[in-house]
């Protein structure tokens, strides 16, 4: 039985899904089927397929009462629509399902555990918001939630915690069999901390520990928090709420950061030995990471970022994409990042320029598209101050990527993108000196996501330039010397 809430929702997505023509959505990354998309859920793999789900408002382009969409895919790129599964209509989350995860059940079924959230009036006749922990089972095409829900409450946060700051649970498995999961909260002073629950079968949890304090050192509250084993090494990453900018790696307001370190499964407890800003660039929160089949770590994040969406008016047709899912790996301690390899298969009409002197600005044939894979090599000259590649490039409009290589320094720029905003235009991150600069930069059609290296650096970035804008020209302050191999990008 669906609830009239969830009922009301299917039909009105499939009412209005055809109104988004193809041609106004990316073609590989993930948009909603109608309406918002934020947070990715539930990342997984189950059944034979990746599922993802999403934060998800079919009613309307801007945020609102959340439910979780849902789409499967073979390759992490062609993503299939599903019914919307889960609404707010039950009295614990009747103002919103917010974000969760996903894990199997002893008997096979998929577990969901999401944060209900409800809304209510206070003695005074205020609204008061209450976050619980709450769970849903299913086949990977129809989901239950517990009629126990919800499964963790206030009742099981320390003294003086926040009831209302008390989300985003991560469930995983450990090696015996029970189910972890850790939430995020703030503590007594409303600086972030991670809270640990525990519990045999999956329905039946009881606190554990602090996980996690954060003891006012990246911004109060941390969303989303995710924790993987990545190549002997352990990841928790987490989405820090209006942060003060710390030196060159974290600029203010939200980004998303990853703390690098060891697990002792024994003790529950994870020691720190470094952390960097995941993505570099504008556009990048709340990810979520799961397991391939074949061993891989893969990364999924919104392609978005609040500090700046906020801008969006609801008369667009949709709101919000996925990152490309990205492969992990750790290398000397360090976070890197490639995008799939699947990418590789989408690849058409092959372009290549080998050395190509530039000084000055050059466009090279064949090179333009929005849709694009391009893979980079630049080699400055002893007077190169500056190398800048400019996309989705018209008479008037660009975005634009600059290599200082004296300065160490990427920046990347979207201000000529054709915006009207006074936000968050400009990024730059540190890539240290070196003799050359291996790019791999990604095009699909609203965003470009540029991979530097090896993966140690990602910026990222979403644009809405008319489509009509879709040159790349390269120009250098100083001789250097390019290699450009370029692809398009086709859904197949
Ligand atoms: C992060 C977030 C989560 C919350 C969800 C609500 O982007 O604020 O903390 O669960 O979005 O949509």
């Amino acid at each position: 039985m669906i609830s009239d809430i969830l009922k009301k929702a299917r039909e009105y997505e499939l009412a209005h899904e055809s109104d988004i023509l193809p041609e106004e959505r990316p073609v590989f990354h993930l948009s909603p089927r109608v309406g918002w998309l934020n947070d990715p859920n539930g990342f997984s793999w189950y059944d034979g397929k990746y599922h993802l789900f999403y934060q998800y408002n079919p009613y309307s382009s801007v945020w609102g009462p959340m439910h979780w969409g849902h789409v499967v895919s073979d390759d992490l790129l062609n993503w299939q629509y599903l019914p919307v599964i889960m609404a707010p209509d039950t009295p614990c989350d009747n103002f919103g399902v917010f974000s969760g995860t996903a894990e199997v059940l002893p008997d096979g079924r998929q577990i969901l555990m999401y944060t209900g959230v409800r809304k209510e009036k206070d003695e005074q006749g205020k609204d008061r918001e209450y976050q619980v922990q709450c769970v849903a089972s299913g086949d990977g095409l129809s989901y239950e939630k517990y009629e126990g829900n919800p499964v963790i409450t206030a009742a099981d946060i320390p003294e003086g915690s926040s009831f209302s700051d008390f989300r985003d649970p991560k469930i995983w498995r450990k090696s015996d069999g029970t189910y972890s999961c850790i939430a995020t909260n703030r503590d007594a002073t409303g600086s972030a901390q991670l809270l640990m629950y525990t519990c045999p079968d999956g329905f039946h949890w009881s606190f554990h520990k602090v996980f996690f304090s954060n003891n006012w050192r990246f911004g109060n509250m941390w969303e989303c928090p995710d924790f993987v084993e990545c190549d002997g090494k352990w990841l928790l990453f987490a989405s820090p709420m209006e942060m003060e900018a710390i030196g060159t790696e974290y600029p203010n307001g939200r980004s998303c950061m990853c703390l690098i370190g060891s697990y002792d499964e024994q003790t529950d407890t994870f020691h720190e030995e470094q952390n960097q800003i995941v993505d570099s660039g504008i556009d990048f929160y709340a990810s979520q990471t799961m397991k391939a089949p074949d061993g891989r770590t893969i990364m999924i994040g919104w392609m978005a970022n609040w500090d700046v969406c906020e801008f969006r008016q609801p008369k667009e047709k949709w709101y919000g994409m996925m990152t490309l899912p990205r492969e992990l790996s750790v290398r000397d301690g360090r976070l890197y990042q490639a995008p799939v390899r699947e990418l590789e298969k989408l690849r058409t009409n092959p372009v290549s320029h080998k050395d190509v002197a530039v000084s000055g600005k050059v466009s090279l044939e064949g090179v333009r598209g929005r849709c694009a894979d391009l893979v980079l090599n630049i080699r400055p000259g002893e007077d190169t101050t500056a190398f800048t590649i400019r996309l989705a490039e018209d008479e008037k409009r660009h975005v634009s990527l600059v290599w200082c290589p004296k300065e160490g320094v990427l920046k990347l720029d979207r201000r000529f993108s054709g915006s009207r905003q006074g936000t968050i235009h400009q990024r730059e991150c540190v890539v240290g000196q070196r003799d050359e600069l291996k790019l791999r930069i990604v095009l699909d059609r609203f965003s470009v996501e540029a991979f530097v290296g090896e993966g140690e650096r990602v910026m990222t970035a979403t644009f809405f330039t008319e489509q009509s804008a879709d040159g790349i020209s390269f120009e250098s302050n100083g001789t250097s010397v390019l290699t450009v191999e370029k692809y398009d990008l086709e859904r197949k």
